[in-house]
Order: C-alpha cells, then sequence, then structure tokens
C-alpha cells in the first residue's frame, strides 16, 4: 500500500526533473538567440591592384594584343574577360561566368588539367591556391573594374 506522503514525494521528484528539463531546454533556447560569429570576412579583390600585376608577371608574354587570346595586357584585360569571346576553348562562350563562378574559362584554366587544353601559365609554374582563389573571389565579388 502507497501512503500519500510517498505519493507526494513521487509527484515532488516528478516536479523536481521537469523542472530541471525545462530549464536546461530554457538554457539552450538561450544559447541558440545568442548572435552566431561573423564568418570570416573574404578580402575584396582588386582587378588592377591585385590581378593584372598577377597577369604582367605571368601571362602577358603570350597574352597580348597579337598574341593568343585573351589580351591580358593592362588596359585591354578587363574588356576582354568580360566582353570577349573564347577562341581555343570556343565551347565556352565567354571567359567569366558570373552565374558559376567556378565553371569560368579564366578559372579554370589556373586548374591542373582544365575541361579545355592546358593548364595556365602554359611552361610555368601551377599558381598558388591563394592566387587562383583571388581569381575565383574577384568573380564571386562581381568581376569590378577596380
Ligand atoms: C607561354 C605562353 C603562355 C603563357 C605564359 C600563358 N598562356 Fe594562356 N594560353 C597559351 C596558349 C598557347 C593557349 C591556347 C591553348 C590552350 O587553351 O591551352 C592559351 C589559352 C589560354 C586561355 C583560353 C583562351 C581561349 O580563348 O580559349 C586562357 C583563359 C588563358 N590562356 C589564360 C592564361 C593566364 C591567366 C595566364 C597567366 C597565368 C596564361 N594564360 C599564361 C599560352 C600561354
Amino acid at each position: 500500500m502507497v501512503t500519500l506522503q510517498e505519493v507526494k514525494t513521487l509527484i515532488m521528484k516528478k516536479l523536481l526533473i521537469l523542472s530541471f528539463v525545462i530549464s536546461t531546454l530554457v538554457a539552450c533556447e538561450r544559447k541558440y538567440i545568442e548572435p552566431f560569429p561573423k564568418s570570416p570576412t573574404v578580402t575584396k579583390v582588386s582587378f588592377s591592384q591585385d590581378l593584372q600585376p598577377l597577369f604582367n608577371a605571368d601571362c602577358i608574354s603570350c597574352h597580348s594584343n597579337g598574341g593568343y587570346a585573351p589580351d591580358l595586357t593592362t588596359g585591354a584585360s578587363y574588356n576582354e574577360l568580360l566582353i570577349g569571346a573564347p577562341v581555343n576553348c570556343n565551347s565556352y562562350s565567354s571567359y567569366i561566368n558570373t552565374l558559376a563562378p567556378a565553371t569560368s574559362l579564366l578559372y579554370i584554366k589556373l586548374l591542373p588539367s582544365p575541361a579545355c587544353d592546358d593548364m595556365m601559365p602554359t611552361g610555368g609554374s601551377q599558381w598558388s591556391p591563394a592566387k587562383v582563389q583571388m581569381v575565383l573571389d574577384w568573380i564571386e565579388q562581381g568581376t569590378l573594374n577596380n
């Protein structure tokens, strides 16, 4: 036979557990409404300050007016990349695809075994991941003429 006292104790125990569970849930909820840490910000890439010097160093010996397309020399490079059409890799309709940046010909030609012919720079060494990423970031940031 369960005494009234025992029933009361049982109820108290259950209430204690319940209040513990509730306070834990509330604590969890608090955690989730705390502001999330800011995601690491990608540095803004400058076409003229960051990319053009890389083209000058590694690309324009072949990619200039009268050389292979695209002309990557200062003054010509931006328009050529944005409105020019690929000549060799002409299954691509443009050098840049802003809708799917990682499929841009300019970017994939810097990766080993690109879908069209050789990795750039021809005969040179592979660009560091940081340089290649800069090209992708510039496309993702809206191909600014900055
Ligand atoms: C030694 C000469 C040489 C250098 C240096 C060079 N390229 Fe090329 N590039 C070529 C040749 C040749 C082709 C055509 C064959 C091919 O697509 O692989 C080409 C093709 C390309 C294409 C595709 C062109 C098209 O119209 O289909 C792109 C984009 C490109 N290069 C970008 C670059 C970039 C960016 C650099 C610098 C990192 C670079 N190239 C350095 C010789 C070079």
